[in-house]
């Protein structure tokens, strides 16, 4: 029998319809438009303003988005990996109510959280399922209600971040494409510069945390900057290397969409020219475990079969890594 590879079979996406521009940010913390764009790259990000919707709502849309347009029956699905960093809720996982939503009936569910890096991660989980032979179609959503977790008063956060989620279907295939290699990192060390302080079991719910507005992202965001610049691009070039690649042979860079000129560093450092690098920040900001499989809906058309790509993210923890996979099929 042949070699069982995991492919990518097929995307879907979803962003809320609300805007937010720098515009009106300028008129809620002290900033600019000429500060974020310089140094982010973003424009506006999406926010989901209904009160009663959380993450699974976005993830909801972006799995049915890719089953109507496969035309897949939700009941064929195995597994769904529900990658986010802002669950519903916590104990109950986000994944299966997600998974019974869509009809995905004969499915299995878990939350993956590996901040940034979540649908990176899952992409390594769904492709070992997978690869493993017991199952054929796995489902990965990346999905994070951002606007939940930031403070709007803090300019240093408020800036970046947006709602959105995005799904991708991995399916066995027996020519050789879809995954080929990973090189995932982790690092506990970075855990003060990127973190929720409160809310987990280290420091329970109070109305002391509330006051303190522990319950928001904080960010160093120098620090991290620094990491995400030189990791993103370390792991990058060390996947090309391995594979006897380089930037010639690729047809696109994925890279986490969390600061334009990180997204440059990683794309310099692989000689690659900026039409290779896929790039949505502009438009949503950084949604966080959305920000890779969104990358794929926007660009699904112009991807052809056998197209090499490397997807690269950055994030808490710290997480980091890259994933190379060869794409399996023409998009209609
Ligand atoms: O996705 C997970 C991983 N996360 C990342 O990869 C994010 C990594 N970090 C970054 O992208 C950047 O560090 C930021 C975009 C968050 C900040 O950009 P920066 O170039 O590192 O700015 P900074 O924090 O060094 O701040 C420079 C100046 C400061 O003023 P002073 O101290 O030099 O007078 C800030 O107070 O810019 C000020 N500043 C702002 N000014 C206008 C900070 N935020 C803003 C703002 N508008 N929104």
């Amino acid at each position: 029998m042949s070699k069982i590879t995991a492919a990518i079979t097929a995307v879907g996406g979803y962003v809320p319809d609300f805007v937010l521009t720098n515009q009106i940010l300028e008129s809620m913390v002290d900033t600019n438009d000429e500060w974020i764009t310089a140094r982010t790259g973003i424009k506006e990000r999406r926010i989901l303003k209904d009160k009663d919707k959380g993450t699974s709502f976005l993830a909801i849309q972006a799995a049915k988005d890719l089953l109507t347009k496969s035309k897949v029956d939700p009941a064929e699905i195995d597994m769904v990996i529900m990658a986010t960093t802002t669950p519903d809720m916590p104990v109950a996982v986000t994944g299966a109510y997600v998974a019974t939503e869509i009809g995905a009936i004969n499915a299995f569910s878990y939350d993956l959280m590996a901040a940034c890096s979540s649908f990176l991660f899952g992409m390594s989980t769904a492709a070992k399922y997978i690869e493993s032979g017991r199952y054929k179609k796995v489902l990965l959503i990346g999905a994070d209600k951002m606007s939940s977790i930031i403070d709007y008063t803090d300019r240093s956060t408020c800036i970046i971040f947006g709602d959105g989620a995005g799904a991708a279907l991995f399916e066995p295939n027996h020519e050789g494409y879809g995954v080929q290699d990973e090189y995932l990192r982790t690092d506990g060390g970075g855990r003060p510069h990127l973190k929720i302080d409160a809310g987990g079991s280290l420091l329970p719910p109070s109305h002391e945390t509330i006051d303190n507005k522990q319950h928001f992202v904080y960010q160093d965001g120098r620090t991290v900057f620094k990491f995400a610049v030189s990791n993103m691009a370390d792991v990058s070039e060390k996947i090309l290397e391995r594979n006897n690649i380089t930037g010639d042979d690729i047809a696109w860079l994925v890279p986490h969409q969390a600061n334009n000129r990180i997204i440059e560093a990683t794309s310099r450092r692989m000689e690659l020219p900026d039409e290779k690098v896929m790039k949505n920040i502009h438009k949503y900001g950084n949604t966080t475990s959305a920000t890779l499989p969104l990358c794929l809906y926007d660009y699904e058309k112009v991807l052809k079969k056998g197209d090499k790509i490397v997807f690269a993210a950055f994030g808490g923890g710290f997480t980091w890594g890259s994933i190379y996979l060869t794409w399996a099929y023409d998009s209609e």
